[in-house]
């Protein structure tokens, strides 16, 4: 690719990125950050690259999930090990259910930058920049604390660092390790009223294990650990751009600040910044689209982009993350369907149903509904089946901490208790207990017909 470099997005439009005051600043963190070494690597990168690939020709399934935005006082070990067990715990319903091996990809280790609306946020006579991330500023309104500062991006640089480091050494520690289910179960998976549907899962998931080995004679160490990957949304260009690099022995660059990452909708315009940034990584990119393209523009949008990041139709390069919301997914993903086979390209379709499903209570809290997000992704497994596609995956925002965040599921939180546990600085996530549900739910969906394997 003669015409690109990691700095070519510089010449075309980007959205949503702060405005640095000091741009001396900014060039020296910039520059501080492009001399670090790598968060991932290019062979992890490529490995994950070919498990998506086997997901698009329906043989696994992705679990990606995580905050909305990370916040750097949220890098604890409590924190980071809960996110684990919440994914590791839904990944292994889905293993159950589905009968594929799932990947399990996290939206942490750098998802620290957050696109928004305004560029200022007014309250009262007060204008102050809006908070975009802990990268970028602190949420605190004033205006110290909301200008954008530049050395923030060496800060969530360290914090994905330890993130990552501490994801690592409690893998390879056997944290994940099927044989046993003490190290990764959250303690209040016992108060739960899904608690005997999940056990009867990890005993029946047990008793295969021994069984294999029995049957083969060997430990099945190799195949009882799992791996996860990393993701998050690719929307502070400085940051990515100084995180990517040419690497030994492969063909062009990848960004090495995360293993998958995405377009966010907003920034999906294939004439401007992100695009043509994306454009030239060689990693597994994800893009959202959302109700903003109409049915009607479906096709020359995605020919467009299909020039631009899908050129070679390479295995496991494109996945489309849906996110329509429940009462709009079916006026939409068909037309999305169709606009994509007429490309003859193959991509990856995994469904977000959290962004679409957004509300205000009328104590003006942002939720979501259990049963709404349900919804979508329920609408989404069967309109993938009846346009004979498949959906390969899902796409959540979750915490395994005990939140109110989103409202139902098996204790019918209301929008009264969101008062009593509602942490996130921006979109609300589903809980512990509501995470483990919904993979239960979908897992359940997604169940192959008795007979078939
Ligand atoms: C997000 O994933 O947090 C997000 C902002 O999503 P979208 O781009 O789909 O609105
Ligand atoms: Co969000």
């Amino acid at each position: 690719m003669t015409d690109w470099t990691s700095d070519s997005w510089r010449a075309k439009t980007a959205r949503h990125q702060p405005i640095y005051p000091d741009s001396t600043a900014l060039t020296e963190a910039t520059s501080e950050l492009a001399a670090m070494p790598p968060l991932v690597t290019s062979w992890e990168i490529e490995s994950l690259k070919k498990q998506l690939a086997e997901a698009a020709q329906g043989d696994r399934f992705l679990l990606q999930g995580g905050d909305c935005a990370e916040s750097f006082g949220e890098c604890t070990s409590a924190v980071i090990i809960n996110k684990l067990k919440i994914l590791l715990q839904m990944s292994l319903v889905l293993v159950h259910g589905t009968h594929k091996r799932v990947i399990r990809v996290g939206r942490f280790a750098g998802q620290y930058a957050k696109p928004r609306s305004e560029s200022t946020e007014t309250r009262g006579d007060q204008t102050c920049t809006s908070y975009y991330g802990d990268i970028v500023n602190r949420p605190a309104f004033e205006t110290k604390a909301r200008t954008p500062d530049p050395w923030r991006l060496l800060r969530g640089y360290e914090r994905s660092a330890l993130t990552l480091n501490f994801i690592r050494s409690l893998i390879d520690g056997g944290f994940a390790d099927l044989h046993h289910p003490e190290y990764w179960q959250l303690d209040f998976v016992e108060h739960s009223p899904k608690a005997s549907e999940f056990h009867d899962i990890v005993e029946s998931i047990g008793a295969s294990l021994r069984f294999m080995e029995t049957l083969s004679g060997i430990s099945a160490a190799d195949i009882s650990r799992v791996d996860f990957y990393t993701s998050h949304e690719a929307l502070l260009l400085p940051y990515e751009a100084a995180l990517t690099r040419s690497v030994p022995r492969r063909p062009g660059a990848y960004n090495l600040s995360t293993h998958f990452p995405w377009i966010g909708m907003r920034t999906a315009a294939t004439d401007e910044a992100h695009v043509e940034f994306f454009r030239g990584i060689r990693n597994p990119i994800g893009v959202k689209i959302g109700p903003a393209l109409e049915p009607k523009d479906m096709g020359d949008f995605l020919e467009r982009l299909m020039d631009k990041l899908h050129p070679d139709n390479e295995p496991g390069r494109l996945t489309l993350i849906h996110r329509y919301g429940a009462s709009k997914v079916a006026d939409y993903l068909p037309a999305l369907i169709e606009a994509v086979r007429a490309t003859g390209k193959s991509v990856l379709f995994v469904c977000d149903p959290m962004h679409g499903n957004t509300r205000k209570t009328e104590a003006n809290i942002k939720t979501r509904s259990f049963e709404d997000i349900l919804s979508e992704v329920e609408q989404a497994i069967d309109i993938h089946a009846a346009c004979n596609s498949h959906l390969g995956g899902v796409h959540f925002e979750l915490t395994g901490e005990n939140v109110t965040e989103c409202t139902g599921g098996a204790r019918g939180l209301t929008d009264e208790d969101l008062k009593d546990g509602y942490k996130s600085l921006v979109d609300p996530r589903l809980n512990y207990e509501q995470s483990l549900e919904m993979a239960l739910s979908i897992a359940r969906r997604l169940a192959p017909a008795r007979g078939s394997s």
